[in-house]
């Protein structure tokens, strides 16, 4: 576990995969980097209507969706509104109240920053298992609290244990992190699990949870997505973040959302308007349409889920084929894979035509410049010993970068520690 103070991170974030990390131009570039979910299952259309230039709803700085005629307005509000809350209470066994619980916001990161600035003040303690979401650390700095890092491990499949979590906690700590299924291990918490963590958070009044629930349609039976929020007493203490990014592959339309504890999601929407104001008014349509797939995104994010099943079972098999990378447990969850490198790295690590191999961060820029393979180093995560790849690619594009890595890490052309 580790307190880290106030410093400023080094500004090297996870290169933006796509960006960052994309090889020489002209060459072709399997990408086991990327956040975003290019499946085949399209962002629902607005209809041209809510496109046009001159349409009243593109414009207004400060309300959600400003129509001339406000009855309207609010009756289709007051629609949509209901639409999420039974959403919520359809999917999750949660139910908020869409007047003062529930806050749309532009993307689940920004409804992630708000929910801290909403929730801890000067000093104040985030506990943060590792490894965990790159942003999480940074936003806590930002609103001046402390990130406390508790590391998990791949034998216990990355979950924060009672144990670690009691253990960590001070009469400072704040907010717990949860994030499930997560990025970038894949892990997805048991009921169980969960009932474990909550009896500890019962037992400590001034703990809050923030329970990032962003993938939680990517989830792979037997393993089952649940929500903090629904266990015993836990409603109260838990905010709880999702949005549209994933499930329905529309990371580009910016839309994510709050459902809290009144006064936070009071405090989350005081920081909104006085910041971005609404969400974009198109992209609340496009979720309207989202949302109308039925629950949990109906067949079509069924289909896509099936899809990256089979791409998860791609790469942990290619994976775990190439000696000296440990991928111990299947991810349960979301679309990215943690293997554990450290056995290919170290001292008297080198590889041919690229020089010596001391940490995954260098392991991460061997592939990138000699195999054409963007990963991103688990550093960024936490999780030093490791690389994060995300299998939101085609099969074809899964299965030529797993060749070229096993081809780039293979003697002589690579050798291992001595
Ligand atoms: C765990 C997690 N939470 C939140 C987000 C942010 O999602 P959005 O695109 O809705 O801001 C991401 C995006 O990669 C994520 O991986």
């Amino acid at each position: 576990m580790a307190r880290q103070g106030r410093r400023r991170p080094p500004a090297a974030l996870p290169s933006s995969p796509a960006s960052a990390c994309r090889p020489a131009a002209g060459l072709p570039s399997p990408s086991l980097a990327p956040a975003l979910a290019p499946h085949p299952l399209r962002p629902p259309r607005a209809s041209p209507t809510h496109t046009r230039s001159h349409d009243p709803r593109t414009h207004g700085p400060t309300k959600t969706k400003p129509d001339a005629d406000e009855k309207t307005q609010n009756e289709k509000k007051k629609k949509k509104k209901k639409k999420k809350k039974k959403k919520k209470t359809d999917d999750n066994g949660l139910s908020y109240d869409p007047d003062g619980e529930v806050v749309v916001s532009n993307g689940a990161k920004q409804a992630i920053w708000q929910a801290l600035l909403a929730t801890c003040a000067e000093g104040d303690e985030v506990v943060i298992p590792a490894p965990y979401w790159v942003s999480y650390p940074e936003m806590a700095r930002l609103a001046g609290a402390v990130p406390v890092v508790v590391p998990t491990t791949a034998a216990d499949g990355w979950v924060l244990s009672p144990e670690a979590l009691e253990r960590a906690l001070t009469p400072r700590s704040r907010l717990l992190i949860l994030c499930t299924p997560s990025n970038p291990t894949g892990a997805v918490y048991t009921l169980a699990q969960l009932e474990a963590l909550a009896a500890v958070v019962r037992a400590h009044p001034r703990l809050l949870v923030l329970s990032d629930e962003i993938y939680e349609s990517i989830t792979y039976p037997p393993a089952e997505h649940r929500s903090f929020a629904a266990l015993g007493g836990m409603m109260a203490r838990t905010l709880t973040v999702n949005g549209f990014s994933k499930a329905f592959a529309m990371t580009g339309w910016r839309l994510g959302y709050l459902a809290a504890p009144r006064p936070f999601a009071s405090a989350a929407a005081s920081v909104q308007s006085q910041s971005t104001s609404g969400a974009s008014s198109i992209a609340q349509h496009a979720a309207l349409a989202a949302l109308a797939l039925g629950p949990r995104g109906g067949a079509p994010v069924a289909e896509m889920v099936a899809a990256f099943r089979q791409r998860r079972d791609l790469v942990t098999a290619g994976l775990r084929a190439i000696p000296g990378v440990s991928l111990p447990r299947a991810p349960d969850g979301a679309f990215y894979a943690l293997p554990d490198v450290s056995a290919l790295v170290g001292p008297g690590a080198e590889a041919e035509g690229y020089g010596p191999v001391p940490d995954a961060d260098a392991l991460a820029d061997y592939l990138l410049k000699r195999a054409r393979v963007a990963t991103v180093p688990g550093s960024a995560f936490g999780a030093p010993a490791c690389l994060r790849l995300s299998y939101a690619a085609s099969e074809a594009e899964l299965a030529e970068a797993l060749a070229r890595v096993g081809a780039a890490l293979a003697a002589p052309r690579y050798r291992r520690p001595a």
